[in-house]
């Protein structure tokens, strides 16, 4: 058999240590089909001292990560440290710099540093890798870059936050308001104790921007996702929702459409959405993510599975190391970053769909028809509207109004026109139905 693979791991955590149970209990398999064994030489985290779980006593401990990039005993540095920017990204410039492949399951640095990172490890002739970065233990990357690779990819959209789908589908399941939910969700471990990157749609838009640059062969554009999170969906919204037949999800989309002018345009949007009962992605709860891809000729794809946990990332990760270990890296983006195309951003506003508006109003005279007003001058013609309690004399009353399909241009003018009213209690929510 061939020389092994030598791999560094900066980052003992969950995934890391996910990464050394996984390669050491399918070590045979893994080296039948690799064509040679993977082999751990040297690992990296700030405690030397901490429990893993993990015997560490057969590998090279190294202090500063930093010193993983220059090491003549390692091929490719497998960074599980996360972050942005900071050691993460230092250590992945650097091991590349030094020569060796790169494998990662950061995201964050990925959507922000992917390109810069890409060219130079074209440049320096080695691998970099990142399948765990999207979907955890999905192989959703391999599927753009590989299974369907002669397909022109309509659009590609799917549930990429377990933790929002955690809640978003645990509050249909209880009826329990977001708050409540997000701290229930918290204490079990499926929401970090800052869940701001999940819940406001960061950590989804980070996932969507690198699936979109691989599914439309497009410069990696995470400034351009447009993005809000749950924070504002209410039970009440999941109740009027279920009551017209559909579920809740925090759903990125990223579709290339052409403008008026026949140029193409990339639309990329983390938002929550009604998504009808029959569709594939209302049935995705908890903490499992989903991704679906249309392709010109595969049709529609489904891919599922767990978004995260040591084990299911720790898969994706040494799938990476094997592709290396056989010389089958390839471009990191699929194809050559220097033959990216730039896609324009899509303004969205005349894409149809229809619309879910929520609004909380003071419950008084005139409001329903100040409401109906708005809708009528920008031309948003209404399909079903829902009226919610009348607590007590005085009290917040819910209006659930279903749009018929028409121009997001249209519901936003609507809503521009009721921005200054007195008489809401609470900024009104629309939420697209995923047609
Ligand atoms: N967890 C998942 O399910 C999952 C899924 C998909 C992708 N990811 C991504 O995988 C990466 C790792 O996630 P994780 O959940 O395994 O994180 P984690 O459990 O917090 O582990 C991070 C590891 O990095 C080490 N570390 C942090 N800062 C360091 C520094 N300055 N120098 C040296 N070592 C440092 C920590 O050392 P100590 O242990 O000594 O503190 C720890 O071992 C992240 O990019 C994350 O987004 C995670």
């Amino acid at each position: 058999m061939a020389e092994p693979l030598r791999i560094a791991l900066a980052g003992l955590g969950t995934v890391g240590a996910g990464v050394i149970r996984l390669i050491e209990t399918n070590a045979a398999l893994i080296a039948a089909r690799a064509g040679r064994p993977i082999e751990i030489a040297a690992v990296s985290a700030r405690s030397r001292s901490r429990e893993r779980g993990v015997d560490l006593s057969r590998f090279a401990w190294v202090d500063d990560m930093s010193a993983l990039a220059t090491r003549d005993d390692i091929d490719v540095v497998v960074e599980l440290v996360g972050g942005e920017d900071g050691p993460a990204l230092a250590l992945a410039r650097a091991a590349i710099a030094g020569g060796k492949g790169v494998v990662t399951a950061n995201k964050a640095m990925i959507a922000h540093h992917g390109l810069e990172l890409a060219e130079a490890a074209e440049t320096a002739g080695v691998a970099l890798r990142f399948e765990a970065a999207v979907a955890g233990g999905i192989p959703v990357i391999k599927g753009l870059r590989e299974g369907t690779a002669a397909n022109a990819i309509e659009r590609v959209y799917g549930i990429l936050n377990g933790t929002s789908n955690y809640i978003l589908s645990t509050m249909e399941a209880t009826g329990a308001d977001f708050a409540q939910t997000l701290a229930e969700a918290q204490r079990l471990g499926y929401a970090e104790a800052d869940p701001t990157f999940d819940i406001e749609g960061v950590d989804a838009a980070h996932k969507l921007a690198i699936l979109a640059s691989i599914a439309f062969g497009t410069r990696l554009d995470f400034a351009g996702v447009d993005c809000e999170g749950i924070a504002r969906v209410r039970a009440a919204d999941i109740a009027q929702a279920d009551r017209l037949g559909y579920v809740i999800r925090l759903v990125g989309l990223a579709d290339c459409e052409e403008s008026d002018t026949g140029e193409a345009r990339l639309l990329q949007r983390v938002k929550p959405c009604l998504v009808p009962r029959g569709h594939p992605l209302a049935h995705v709860t908890g903490p499992t993510n989903a991704v679906v891809a249309e392709g010109n000729f595969s049709g529609r794809l489904l891919f599922q599975g767990a978004g995260a946990g040591g084990g299911p990332t720790a898969s994706a990760v040494v799938a990476d190391l094997i592709d290396i270990a056989r010389g089958e890296a390839g471009a990191p983006f699929s194809v050559p970053v220097a033959d990216l195309v730039p896609i324009g951003r899509a303004e969205g506003g005349e894409r149809t769909a229809r619309t879910y508006l929520r609004f909380t109003v003071a419950d008084r005279p005139g409001v329903l028809a100040e409401m109906t007003a708005a809708m009528r001058d920008a031309g948003v013609s209404i399909e079903s509207m829902i009226q919610e309690g009348r607590p007590e004399e005085g009290g917040e009353v819910l209006v659930a109004m279903v749009a018929h399909e028409g121009p997001e241009r249209c519901i936003r003018h609507a809503l521009s026109l009721l921005a200054d009213s007195p008489s809401f209690t609470d900024r009104p929510l629309a939420m697209q139905i995923l047609a």
